[in-house]
């Protein structure tokens, strides 16, 4: 629900969306008076508000966090898992704040990004946008700044195989897309824009042009831009 409702929403079902309760618990809560709709006290979960009502919703006289949704970018440093398992720590989780882990739906990465792999993470609890911008049919365009352990021998060539929509990837029977493979003024620093997002994919193109990834970083997902003011580990809500 990351854009404003277009139809009014049950009070105890806005709780459960926004992390504060699960239904059950919001009922509690409506039972004992802590529910405001400004400045009305709301005793039954089944009352319907409407969008503009949403943003005087209060539960202890405090306002709701983000009602319409999350909808955030994350600069996710490197070391950290896209990953809700604590025994994988230290995860992305981590990095957010602990209410939304309890919202419903839950926010979730669009595009998962490896451990050792940095940069841009879109979190959204609109799982409709999520499923949008992942499906291999959209082919939603991804932007990576690639360090390389030395210089590729062969730069043109890898460039080539890049274009082709032949080249095979490792453990895996059918070809990547054409993907582009540009150079830098640095030789061990190239970028790579993928229209497809699969397992260690970068890493494993690099790897079959004879490279070796040493670091990487995503700038660009979709419509979407790591700022570049944005320090690892922090994230900023999207327009
Ligand atoms: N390609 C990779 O190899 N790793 C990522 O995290 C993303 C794309």
């Amino acid at each position: 629900v990351s854009t404003p409702l277009q139809k009014p929403i049950r009070l105890d079902r806005l709780l459960a969306n926004c992390g504060v309760a699960s239904r059950s618990e919001a009922d509690v809560m409506l039972r004992r008076g802590r529910v405001r709709v400004g400045t009305e006290i709301i005793r039954t979960g089944a009352t319907k508000v409407s969008a503009a009502e949403v943003l005087t919703v209060t539960v202890d006289q405090e306002p709701l966090d983000r009602p319409f949704g999350v909808s955030v970018l994350l600069h996710k440093p490197v070391g950290y898992a896209c990953s809700h398992d604590a025994s994988e720590a230290p995860t992305v989780d981590e990095l957010l704040p602990e209410l939304w882990l309890r919202r419903n739906p839950r926010p979730e990465w669009a595009g998962r990004l490896d451990r050792e792999t940095s940069g841009l993470l879109l979190i959204t609890d609109d799982h409709q946008l999520i499923h949008r911008v992942t499906s291999p049919r959209h082919h939603v365009e991804k932007f990576y700044e690639v360090t390389l352990g030395e210089p590729l021998v062969d730069l043109v060539s890898a460039q080539t195989m890049f274009e082709s929509g032949s080249l095979p990837l490792d453990g895996d029977t059918k070809p990547c897309l054409p993907a582009q493979l540009l150079a830098t003024s640095e030789p061990c620093r190239v970028d790579v824009v993928l229209r497809e997002g699969r397992y260690h994919q970068v890493r494993k193109m690099i790897a079959a042009v004879g490279g070796h990834v040493e670091a990487l970083h995503r700038t660009r997902f979709g419509e979407w831009e790591l700022p570049g003011d944005l320090a690892p580990g922090n994230w900023v809500d999207t327009q």
